[in-house]
């Protein structure tokens, strides 16, 4: 088993997936779980998490986001903030931020167990939320912020550059 910084470097994003080796359901169970240990904010957890394993729906998915590996791979996370959830406690700064933050934090967690579990995953984000939501048939509520995909990989991504630390952060 990865201690946590070994799992945090091993995540990178993975774009191709052995598409049929499914996800076994305690292992999606697992990832969701962790999903809900995340922190948000007054305790809230202003997300939905819509899973999709339906192949249909995952092509319409990656036809919106413009992202084939949301096809290959066998399960799609689609990341929703709440912003109600979130505004009925902090008002608008809830609404307009804490939710989102919520939901990303949430879709982090996603992605750090996936690495944990063996999995890859990749975070699409480009999509109309107005379109995704038609897909899905989410209420109007909800706000897709991401769509993860999650599957055994195909690939061994080259890591990707960081800035460095000195261009990132100030002591004071
Ligand atoms: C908000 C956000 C949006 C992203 N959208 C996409 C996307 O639409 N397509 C994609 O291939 N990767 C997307 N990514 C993944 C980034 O490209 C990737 O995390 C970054 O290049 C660093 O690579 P790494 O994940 O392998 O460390 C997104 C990541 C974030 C956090």
């Amino acid at each position: 088993m990865w201690d946590f910084f070994q799992t945090v470097r091993h995540r990178h994003s993975v774009r191709r997936y052995q598409s049929d080796v499914a996800i076994e359901p305690e292992a999606l169970h697992g990832l969701l779980e962790m999903a809900l240990a995340a922190p948000s904010a007054g305790d809230l957890q202003a997300y939905h998490l819509v899973v999709v394993r339906d192949a249909e729906t995952r092509r319409k998915l990656a036809d919106l986001a413009g992202e084939d590996f949301l096809t290959e791979s066998p399960v799609n996370i689609v990341v929703c903030a709440d912003p109600e959830v979130s505004a009925r406690q902090f008002g608008q700064r809830g609404r307009d931020l804490f939710a989102l933050q919520d939901a990303t934090i949430a879709a982090t967690y996603i992605q750090l167990a996936a690495v944990a579990e063996g999995l890859g995953s990749a975070w699409a984000g480009g999509f109309h939320e107005e379109t995704v939501r038609s897909t899905l048939e989410l209420g109007s509520h909800l706000r897709p912020v991401a769509i993860l995909a999650l599957g055994y990989p195909a690939e061994i991504p080259e890591p990707t550059p960081r800035r460095k630390l000195n261009d990132l952060v100030t002591y004071i």
